[in-house]
């Protein structure tokens, strides 16, 4: 029997996205093509393959010596430890806002579960995009809320669009600056005209994971605003990319001391780890290493993105740790062929861009096999 009749019940059931766990996907393929998992390139998620600063990994391992006591508040190995508080402050440090104004989370996915926990009832409307981070919707479906789409215009958020969706029932609208699949920027001009045009009663969600990596001064920053006086902006951040602890979770929000207020009485009771505490306090610590680690990122963007292009795609410009690329041939197709080649990276067909592919940054040597492959896929 089959679970539909459960299902009907659930508001999980007018959840409209399809999401396969990629790794499963990986072990079918490897074994379909008779690969070793060791020769595999992983270009599809996003990840950061400089690894975190060896501080991080050094302060995570040593919270271990710990594991049996609760992360925060505790008191025990004579010593009252609030590793919580202590990362709220660094992170308040980092972002030049208060303590007050952070709120952490085990990854920005959770946080941005959290958000929509505060402040979305079934029935509500929210304003996304179809060619963005797919957990946005998502989290907002699970609340029961109806989600409009607007989708981008040349990779990038339309802005009039999402205007004018708004409605007085609208309770919140998703950004992603730069976006997750298209590396593209909302810029500052963009965002100030949103913002002045939304009800303030409209939560306006920034996230910016890829923040580190953007090196365009055109980009607007949603904590700016929220400094400002836009109360309504909640900036949602992560420690999974620039500092490479996708594997630890930690994200945050930043947003008004009242949103972080609601956020921390709905929040599990012990629900960041102490390991990925202390490797987020060490990973903070260690500017050198994060800076390090940006610059290689930039630089194999760019390197990436100059070789496709000679290749004859076209590349969107990115701002984050992957590029979208349209190679001019089926995506799925393309996506498969590389898999035999023991490459993986994302099929854009996905989010209806059914030519491109969106590639994650990986080793020197990674970014040059993957462009061997991609000559030779696309020769002729
Ligand atoms: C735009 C965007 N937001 C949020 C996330 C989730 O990040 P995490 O939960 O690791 O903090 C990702 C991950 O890829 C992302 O691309």
């Amino acid at each position: 029997m089959g679970t539909e009749h459960i299902a009907r019940s659930f508001r999980a059931a007018a959840c409209d996205i399809d999401f396969e766990w990629p790794t499963v996907n990986l072990l079918e393929a490897c074994a379909r093509y008779g690969i070793a998992l060791e020769d595999v390139a992983y270009l599809a998620a996003n990840e950061n393959p400089f690894g975190p600063s060896p501080r991080a990994t050094a302060a995570a391992i040593e919270s271990l010596s710990r594991a049996a006591v609760y992360p925060s508040p505790s008191l025990r190995y004579d010593e009252l430890r609030n590793e919580y508080a202590d990362v709220r402050g660094a992170l308040a440090r980092y972002c030049g806002v208060d303590a007050d104004m952070i709120m952490p989370g085990p990854g920005s996915e959770t946080v941005l579960r959290y958000v929509t926990q505060v402040f979305l009832d079934p029935g509500d409307e929210v304003v996304a995009a179809p060619e963005s981070y797919s957990g946005h919707p998502w989290a907002s479906q699970i609340m029961g809320a109806a989600v409009t789409y607007v989708p981008l215009v040349d990779y990038r958020f339309d802005i009039d669009g999402f205007l004018a969706a708004v409605t007085e029932r609208t309770k919140m609208v998703w950004l992603c600056s730069p976006n997750n699949p298209t590396g593209t920027i909302i810029t500052d001009a963009e965002l100030h005209r949103l913002l002045d045009n939304v009800p303030p009663t409209t939560v306006v969600v920034c996230d910016q994971a890829y923040q580190e990596l953007v090196d365009d001064p055109a980009w607007g920053d949603g904590t700016q605003y929220l400094l400002g006086g836009h109360r309504n902006v909640v900036v949602l951040r992560t420690m999974s990319k620039s500092f490479a602890l996708a594997g630890l979770r930690m994200g945050y929000a930043i947003a008004d001391p009242a949103v972080c207020a609601l956020i921390d009485r709905i929040r599990e009771p012990y629900y960041v780890s102490g390991p990925a505490c202390a490797a987020t306090l060490a990973a903070l610590e260690d500017r050198e290493w994060s800076a390090d680690v940006v610059a290689k990122l930039i630089a194999a963007r760019r390197f990436v993105s100059a070789a496709l292009t000679d290749l004859g795609c076209q590349v969107v410009p990115s701002q984050c740790n992957f590029v979208l690329v349209d190679t001019g041939v089926d995506a799925d197709d393309l996506y498969e062929r590389l898999l035999r080649r023991g490459i993986v990276v994302r099929s854009g067909s996905i989010w209806g861009y059914t030519t491109h592919l969106r590639i994650s940054m990986g080793t020197d040597e990674e970014n040059r096999r993957l462009i061997a492959a991609l000559t030779a896929e696309l020769a002729g």
